[in-house]
């Protein structure tokens, strides 16, 4: 009998990130981070994760990073799919801690247009934190509308359905163990 995961696979036009070479990115951005942050001499850095994408590659991250972290999560409305955002989102869910004099390092699973970032940015910048980085797994920089400051990429990819790894399609295949193209028949 074909297993769930192998279902899921069926959907899967081509393996973008095998689970090695994600496990071996994600180490590295994270020494990266570790190491930059250790020159700031900082006392804690409090990791946002963006629900939901973000939660495979942030708990990945974190295990990684040997610094006095704290995490937290937000979650935002995203626009609706195939029509053009108004480049707000509305917060579902904020995070439970104050970030004042905080650094503060948002987490996301991809940089898209990039209006969720930039928006996420200006509302926690508001709330004064002592510093404010951001880190995300894929960038797709063509399919950019407003420019963000990125600090950390782990890869750029092309403009292309992406799943697994935490990213969906309608809700599914964030647990597929690696990140894939999606079929076009698919989302036809
Ligand atoms: C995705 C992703 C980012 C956003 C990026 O979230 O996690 O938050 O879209 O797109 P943008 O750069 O065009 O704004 P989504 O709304 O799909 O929610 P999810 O993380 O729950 O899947």
């Amino acid at each position: 009998m074909q297993s769930w995961q192998q279902h899921l696979a069926e959907s899967v036009e081509e393996i973008l990130f095998d689970e090695e070479t994600l496990a071996k990115r994600v180490k590295e951005l994270a020494k990266e981070i570790t190491a930059d942050y250790q020159q700031l001499n900082i006392s804690e850095l409090v990791i946002i994760g963006i629900l939901r994408g973000s939660v495979l590659f942030m708990s990945d991250l974190i295990r990684h990073i040997d610094l006095p972290v704290t995490i937290d999560f937000m979650a935002v409305s995203s626009y609706t799919k195939g029509t053009r955002s108004s480049g707000t989102v509305r917060i579902l869910k904020d995070i439970n801690e104050s970030i004042q004099d905080k650094h503060v390092m948002i987490v996301e699973d991809i940089v898209d247009t990039g209006l969720t970032l930039q928006c996420l940015r200006e509302l926690l910048c508001a709330r004064q934190p002592k510093s404010l980085r951001i880190c995300t797994l894929l960038d797709k920089p063509l399919r950019r509308r407003v420019e963000v400051p990125v600090d950390y990429v782990g890869f750029q990819i092309e403009d292309k359905f992406v799943i697994g790894y935490g990213l969906d399609y309608n809700d599914h295949y964030r647990q597929l163990p690696y990140i894939g193209v999606l079929k076009p028949e698919i989302y036809a």
